[in-house]
Formats: C-alpha cells, structure tokens, sequence
C-alpha cells in the first residue's frame, strides 16, 4: 500500500461537509465586508517568500519545501498565503486611484514542522487582506469581520489578543532596550534563543520554554516603549474595536513568526486544541507591499487555520447545523424498472433532489442496506407492480412508513417529506 505522506492529510466525508459549511459562512461575511476572492498559485519563487516573511524566521530557515525545478529555477510551495497575494497586487495593480483593495482566499499551505495535534505539513488557512487603508479602523474592522465569522459558526471559547510592534522607527529602539535586559541573562535561555539573539531578539517574548518565559516575565514590555505615532494608532484600534463590541486583551509579549508585521498583530485562541492552539492570526504589514516593488501601499490582514477551527467546531456544533441535503435513494426490481427509472432520475436531480441509486440490479435486500449506509432519508421503490399501476413506492426510511405515489406526482409529494425535519 503507498500511504500518503507523514503531516499530510484526506479530509473525507462526512467531515468535508464542516469545511463546505466554514468556506460558505467565511465567504458570505466576508462579501459584505466588500471582499472579493482572489486564487494564486500553490508555487512561487523562493525569493518572495524569504524576501517578505524573513531570511531568519523559523519558516524560512527550516520549514519551506524548496526544490530546483527542471530549468534549475528555485521554487517554494507557499507557506502562507499574504506574499503571494501581495505578489499578486503589485503583478495586476490590483490598486486603483486610492490604493485600496479587500482580497481574500482559501487553499493549502505547505510547512515542514513536526506533526502534531493541530499541526501539518500541508494544511489550509482562509485569509483575508485589506490593502490601501492605514487608519486604525481598518484594522479594528477586519478583526470584527474574523471574530463575527467565528460567532456566526458558534465557536466559543476564543480569545482575542492584540498587540503593537511598533514601526521601522520605534522598534529597533525597543530592541536595543531589550537586548541590554537580555544580555547578563544570555546563557539561561534556550538554544534557539540563543541563536537569534542579536538578530531577532523579540522571539525570546513568545518562547514557549519555561526558562524563556521565567527570564521575559519582566522585560521591559513593548507597549512602553513605542513611539507616540503607534501608541495612537494602537490606541484608536482598541477604542474601535471596544464600539464594535468586540472582545480583546493586550499581550505585549506577543510576537510573531513572520518578519513584515508592523504596528497591530493578534491571535485568536481556542480552549481544546493543546499547544497549537492559536486558530487565527494577523496583524498590519505597512511597508511590505514596498519591500516586495510595489507602491508604498499599507496592509493589513488575517489567517484561519482550517483544520483547528474544525476541530473546534465538531466538538461544539451540531451535525445537523451543517444542512447536509437529505438523500433519497432509488430502489428499482428488475430490468424494466431500472430502465423506467433513468429518466425520472434524471429530472429529480435536475430539480435538485440528491438522489442515489444502484447500479447492478441486486436484491431490494442489498438495496436497502446501500440506502440506510448512505443515510438516505427516503427510499423510491419501483418494481412491475408500480409500473403497472403507474405509481412509486415512497418509504420513510427511519420511521418506515411506505405510501404509493402516482408517478407524476412524486416530485412534489418528495419535496414535502424531505422539507419535514
Ligand atoms: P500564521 O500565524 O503563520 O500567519 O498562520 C495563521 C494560522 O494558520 C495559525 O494561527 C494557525 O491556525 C494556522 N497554521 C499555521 N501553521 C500551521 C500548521 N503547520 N498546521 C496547521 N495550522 C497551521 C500567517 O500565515 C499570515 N500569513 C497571516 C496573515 C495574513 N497576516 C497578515 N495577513
């Protein structure tokens, strides 16, 4: 047997309905918001990537899959989805006169970590990018837009956490800062803060060792220490998001993974999903547009991790809530009525009736038994009897209840069952 690849996984049936139920929610809010979709390719250069997401960040140092294509071209399966939709507004000039464009999309990402609950290789995110807009409500508005999303699905348990980072201007002050903490206190932390300790310093604020965080507990927070330009700005998003009603706390010594976030960052978290448990996350990317050859265009966005926020979901929602279309399945006796049955099939599912059937003239025994696996609501039952009398049998498959129908009338007569909860 070749079994698929280790952090790679089928999302099969019945769950694939959770997913079709997020991606319809996610693009229904997020149209009124005055987003529209925008599909780029799994594949890019390398050079986007560590160019935007940062030579010494975690997931261009060791998590890309990178290879050579057939011309020696280096090429990367995305790892996110903001570069390359960034990649897109500048390839298209996707800004009109004011700069300003709301694009969203859904697909796989691909990075080598190590599996683990919640945690992939290939796993999907749906994101969303404003571009063109640095006022703070921008930011404020896409967050209500995630967590209204999230609400709308019935997750519970989330919380929102904000932070600023500063700007090109504030934050390099504030490394410094931090560095001098730091720096009698060097050989206590962990090897891999350790290791980007000059370059990138902030990461040793979100480490998760237990050393990391006993040292960090009193750094000088970064809250303090920018400039008054981002403290308004930072300011204003929280007032903003206080009038929308939405629910958030501060955590300075949030950090993120990606080297293009300035000023607001956030995550989302969730109760029930272990170490990994961070379902969204974001923030605002003013000068990455630039940095990429664009205009100087500001950016803010977001990302959901698909598989976590299905498994938060099928913890807490109901099946049912995912309106799976009720299946009816037909059942024919004989050669006659199988042949009598193609057309009548035919203009139910035109209708838009879900409908199975079998294939191999079996027993109404093997029949059933395919209906009640599939979970078919109500079976059609058309053997020489019926088509003598020119009727169909409807049986109800969980109470089963069985009324003849006259053949013209079982459209309607089907609508009515299946209607009934
Ligand atoms: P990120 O924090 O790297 O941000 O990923 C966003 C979300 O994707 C995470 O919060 C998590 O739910 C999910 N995720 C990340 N890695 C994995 C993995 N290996 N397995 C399963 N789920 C994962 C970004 O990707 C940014 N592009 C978000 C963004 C958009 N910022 C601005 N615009």
């Amino acid at each position: 047997m070749i079994n698929s690849i280790r952090g790679f996984n089928d999302i099969l049936p019945p769950e694939t309905y959770i997913w079709q139920h997020i991606e319809k929610e996610a693009r229904q809010i997020f149209e009124t918001y005055g987003f529209s979709e925008i599909r780029v390719p799994i594949v890019e250069k390398t050079g986007l990537f560590s160019r935007s997401i940062g030579e010494t960040t975690d997931i261009v140092e060791k998590e890309m899959y990178t290879f050579a294509d057939r011309h020696g071209e280096s090429i990367t399966l995305r790892p996110e989805g903001t570069a390359p939709v960034v990649r897109a507004y500048i390839e298209h000039k996707l800004y009109g006169s004011d700069h300003i464009a709301k694009l969203y999309y859904l697909g796989p990402m691909f990075r080598y970590e190590r599996p683990q609950k919640g945690r992939f290789r290939q796993f999907y995110q749906i994101g969303a990018e404003v571009f063109g807009i640095d006022d703070p409500k921008a930011d404020a508005e896409t967050l209500e837009m995630l967590v209204s999303l999230f609400q709308k699905l019935g997750l519970e348990g989330i919380s929102l956490q904000i932070n600023s980072l500063g700007c090109k201007d504030c934050r390099p002050l504030y490394k410094e800062k931090l560095l001098t903490f730091l720096q009698d206190k060097k050989s206590q932390l962990c090897q891999d803060c350790q290791r980007r300790f000059e370059i990138n310093p902030l990461r040793t604020l979100d480490c998760k060792s237990q050393g990391c965080i006993e040292i960090t507990s009193h750094a000088p927070s970064i809250l303090d220490a920018v400039c008054d330009g981002c403290k308004t700005h930072f300011k204003k998003v929280q007032e903003y998001l206080t009038l929308s009603q939405v629910d958030f706390s501060l955590n300075p010594k949030m950090v993120r993974g990606l080297d293009y976030y300035i000023r607001t960052t956030f995550e989302i978290t969730a109760l029930g999903l272990g170490s990994q448990n961070a379902v969204a996350a974001g923030g605002r990317y003013d000068g990455l547009v630039k940095s990429l050859y664009g205009p100087d265009v500001p950016g803010f966005g977001f990302a959901i991790g698909v598989e976590r926020l299905v498994m938060l979901l099928k913890d807490s929602v109901q099946r049912s809530a995912f309106s799976v279309q009720p299946l009816v399945f037909m059942i024919t006796l004989g050669e006659k009525a199988e042949k009598a049955a193609m057309p009548m099939i035919k203009t139910l599912r035109s209708q838009g009736i879900k409908l199975e059937r079998d294939y191999g003239n079996k027993s109404i025994k093997l029949q059933m038994k395919r209906a009640d696996k599939l979970g078919a609501k109500l079976a059609l039952i058309l053997g020489d009897d019926e088509l003598a009398s020119h009727n169909i049998t409807i049986k109800n498959m969980e109470g089963g209840e069985q009324e003849k129908v006259s053949l013209d009338k079982v459209e309607e007569r089907l609508r009515i069952l299946l209607s009934n909860p």
